[in-house]
Parts: structure tokens; C-alpha cells; sequence
């Protein structure tokens, strides 16, 4: 029996901090959930003269990170620096050096995650990464675990938080998209560079990885469709809410019946009564959809210190476990089967469109004609008393089921008429409803 498990922790930032905080608070219980003490034997920061106030002279602090990797005595080695090198050269030298590695990396488990989980399994060892989806929120072990029993049909993810908290003051507050992402930046929730958030590449990271555990397949992330909130105006949100819908920006990944798979990240206009319409500010969800479970929504914070940290301790705890009963690498990679990616073009759902056109006799027939034409039907059509300039009126449409080709089609149709000055905005619906 192991008298303790040693970690070596890369990086002592706002979530490595948080994790000394939370091992060392709960040590006791810890230690007896783990069956030994687990302890930080070594920290690798990038300059000795910046070592944290608050750790000095509690911890083993080093600017050399071989001092960890290949430390014999190290058992677990913890990734907490961010972005893609060298923490994804540090993980695989820590994995071929026989040492299980947690991470909150989606930016490298997105990418490389293939080829660390290889490694991971060739070394008999552990590579777990609950944080990097969600922050705090189970997601990653109960899709592996709890719910490895069912076939996932969808997963509908609020997964960026700094987007979220937006919609939301946009929506709640009539707040401006600028001054919405002002607000985020200062309370620190946004990625250091913001167009990450607002463009959708942190969503579309975590929806990778969502999709390829929760379908068993790889999706890279250049097989995901991303479109950002960066387009969206105040005037959609009130569209929308007056419609009886929130505009939420969602990873969206689905297993179709016959036509493969699909993930993308894009807004989407939810029903008010859908589960993840009520997910508001910096909270994240995702909503989990299994032939035998049906719908189960995760809900909590998804980002931030603490909550961070404890999806890593979360790993830790698991990892520790592995090794006192000798099971490390028991769950590896569960991507054992090679699903095709549905065209985009093929997917269907309802879709909303804000147009801009002159306002006399004839052409909303015009228009109803172009989208008639690409076998698209109407459901709501709105025509606000909004001043836009002379004779010009807003539409709304909302439309039934329609693939993106047939959307497509029809926004080029629709261009194309005299009587449209703009095609202003094109929102998906999304239809599912609890089961
Ligand atoms: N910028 C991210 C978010 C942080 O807003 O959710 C966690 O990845």
C-alpha cells in the first residue's frame, strides 16, 4: 500500500492556486476517501520571483520542468498552464514517463487528444480531463461512466459562459453587445482574447470533445461548424423574447438516425421552455440526450477558480484510487468506432430570418413565393411597426423543418428579389423538447 500519492503541478495560476486551496482544505477527507494523503511534492512556476504569495514557503516550487516530469517519485502530474505548447509536450513527456496526467486543456485535448490518449494507454496510466468541458459540472465521467451504457442521440451545451452572461444582459437588460462584453472582460470571465468566446472556438473545443465521447468517434475540430454571436443584434433577443424564445449560443452535437453525425456551434433560438432557456449569466449547461436515460441536464459553473479546481480534484481523487488498486488505464479512449459527419447542408431544423423590405402591395407574396419555391414553409410571419427608413418594413419569419441547403437556396432566392433590400439575420430553432 502507498503511504501517499505525489503530484507535480504545472502551473500555480488562478485554477492551479485553486487546486492547492481545495487539497489542502479537504486533506483530511481526502485522504480517506483516497485511502492515503495525497501531497503537491513539486510546483512548476515560470520564475521563482513570482511565486505566489500565498504558497511561498508551504511548497516545493520549480522553474525546470524536468524536476517533475521526470521525478521518480511523482505520481500524477496535473496541466494547468493553458494554451497548446508546451503543455501538450510536457503531458506526453509525463505519460511516456509512466506518470497519469489530469488537464483542464481543452485547446490540447481538442487537438491532440488522440494522440495523448494513445500514449496514455501504451504506459498502462491515466489521462483524465473533467475541467476542460464545463469547468466544475460532471460532464466528461458521466458520459464515460454513468451513462456509458446508452447510445447519445444529442447533446445540447451552453459550454462558454462569457457568451451566456451577454445573452443574458442583452436580453435581460437591453444591454448593448459592446458594453455586454465590456462588462464580461472586467469581471474576468472572457478568454485573454475575447473573439474566442464571442466567435465560438472555446465552445467548439469543448463541443470536440463532448461529441467524441459522447458518440464514440473522433470529431476533430475542423469538423465543427462554428458561427459566433458576434452578428447578433439586440433587436433579434427582443424577436425572439416577444416569440417566446432565448437566444442562447450552443454547442449542438447529434447522432442522426441514418445519416451520421454532426457538431456545431452557433446562437440558437430556444424555446422559453426548454430546460437550458433558463441557464442564465455565467452558468454553463448540457443537456444530454440517451436512448435508455433520456434527457438529463448538467448544470453549474463553468469557469472560475474553485469550481475548476474541483473538477480537477474530482480527477485526482479518481486517478489516486487507480493507483493504490493497481487499475490505472482502465478507462482510456472510447472513440472505438469511425461515424460519418452528416453534411450541414442535410440537417434540418426551423429556422428564424429578420429581413428588411419595401413596404408595398405584392411582396410578401414575393417573399412568401422565394421560400415557397425552395420547398420551404412558413410557420409565423411578423411584420413589426419599426422605422426603418421610408417605405421600408422589418419581417420576421419563422419557418417550419428546412435543411440548410434548402435555406441556403432561399436566402439567395430571397437576395436576389428587387423587393429585398437585406437579409439582416438567420437564426436555427431549436425544436427538441423534454421527454
Ligand atoms: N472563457 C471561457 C468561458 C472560460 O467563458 O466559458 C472557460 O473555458
Amino acid at each position: 500500500m502507498k503511504k501517499e500519492i505525489n503530484v507535480g503541478l504545472l502551473g500555480a495560476g488562478v485554477v492551479g492556486g485553486g487546486v492547492l486551496i481545495v487539497l489542502e482544505k479537504n486533506a483530511d477527507d481526502i485522504a480517506k476517501k483516497v485511502g492515503c494523503p495525497i501531497k503537491v511534492s513539486k510546483i512548476l512556476i515560470k520564475s521563482l520571483a513570482e511565486t505566489p504569495e500565498e504558497f511561498k514557503g508551504k511548497y516545493d516550487f520549480t522553474e525546470n520542468a524536468d524536476d517533475i516530469l521526470n521525478d521518480p517519485e511523482i505520481d500524477i502530474v496535473i496541466e494547468l498552464m493553458g494554451r497548446e505548447h508546451p503543455a501538450k509536450e510536457y503531458i506526453s513527456q509525463a505519460l511516456s514517463n509512466k506518470k497519469s496526467v489530469i488537464t483542464a486543456n481543452k485547446d490540447v485535448v481538442a487537438k491532440y487528444g488522440a494522440e495523448l490518449f494513445a500514449l496514455a494507454a501504451e504506459n498502462n496510466v491515466d489521462f483524465m480531463f473533467e475541467a476542460a468541458v464545463g469547468g466544475g459540472i460532471p460532464i466528461i465521467r458521466p458520459l464515460k461512466n454513468c451513462l456509458a451504457s446508452n447510445k447519445i442521440t444529442s447533446i445540447l451545451g451552453i459550454i462558454n459562459g462569457t457568451t451566456n452572461y451577454m445573452l443574458t444582459k442583452m436580453s435581460k437588460e437591453n444591454m448593448s453587445y459592446g458594453d455586454a462584453l465590456a462588462e464580461a472582460q472586467a469581471k474576468g470571465y472572457a478568454e485573454s482574447d475575447p473573439t474566442a468566446d464571442v466567435g465560438g472556438l472555446d465552445a467548439a473545443r469543448k463541443i470536440a470533445i463532448l461529441a467524441s465521447i459522447g458518440f464514440n468517434t473522433r470529431v476533430d475540430l475542423d469538423d465543427v461548424y462554428v458561427e459566433g454571436i458576434d452578428h447578433l443584434e439586440l433587436c433579434d433577443i427582443e424577436y425572439a423574447r416577444d416569440l417566446g424564445y432565448a437566444i442562447k449560443l450552443l454547442g449542438v452535437a447529434k447522432n442522426h438516425k441514418d445519416n451520421g453525425i454532426s457538431a456545431a456551434v452557433y446562437p440558437v433560438m430556444l424555446p422559453l421552455e426548454h430546460p437550458l432557456a433558463a441557464i442564465n449569466d455565467v452558468f454553463n449547461a448540457i443537456f444530454v440526450t440517451g436512448d435508455a436515460v433520456g434527457d438529463a441536464m448538467f448544470v453549474g459553473r463553468g469557469a472560475g477558480r474553485l469550481p475548476t479546481a474541483s473538477a480537477v480534484c474530482g480527477d485526482v481523487i479518481d486517478v489516486a484510487r487507480n493507483i493504490i488498486h493497481n487499475s490505472t488505464g482502465r478507462i482510456s479512449c472510447t472513440c472505438f468506432e469511425e461515424k460519418h459527419l452528416c453534411a450541414l447542408e442535410n440537417i434540418m431544423a426551423p429556422c428564424y430570418m429578420r429581413l428588411h423590405v419595401q413596404d408595398k402591395p405584392g411582396v410578401l407574396a414575393a417573399i412568401a413565393a422565394a421560400f415557397g419555391a425552395q420547398g420551404v414553409s412558413l410557420k409565423n410571419v411578423i411584420q413589426k411597426e419599426v422605422l426603418i427608413k421610408d417605405s421600408t418594413a422589418e419581417l420576421v419569419v419563422i419557418t417550419h423543418d428546412v435543411s440548410e441547403y434548402n435555406l441556403r437556396m432561399a436566402i439567395q432566392t430571397l437576395k436576389a428579389l428587387p423587393a429585398v433590400d437585406e437579409v439582416c439575420s438567420v437564426i436555427r430553432v431549436e425544436n427538441q423538447v423534454m421527454e
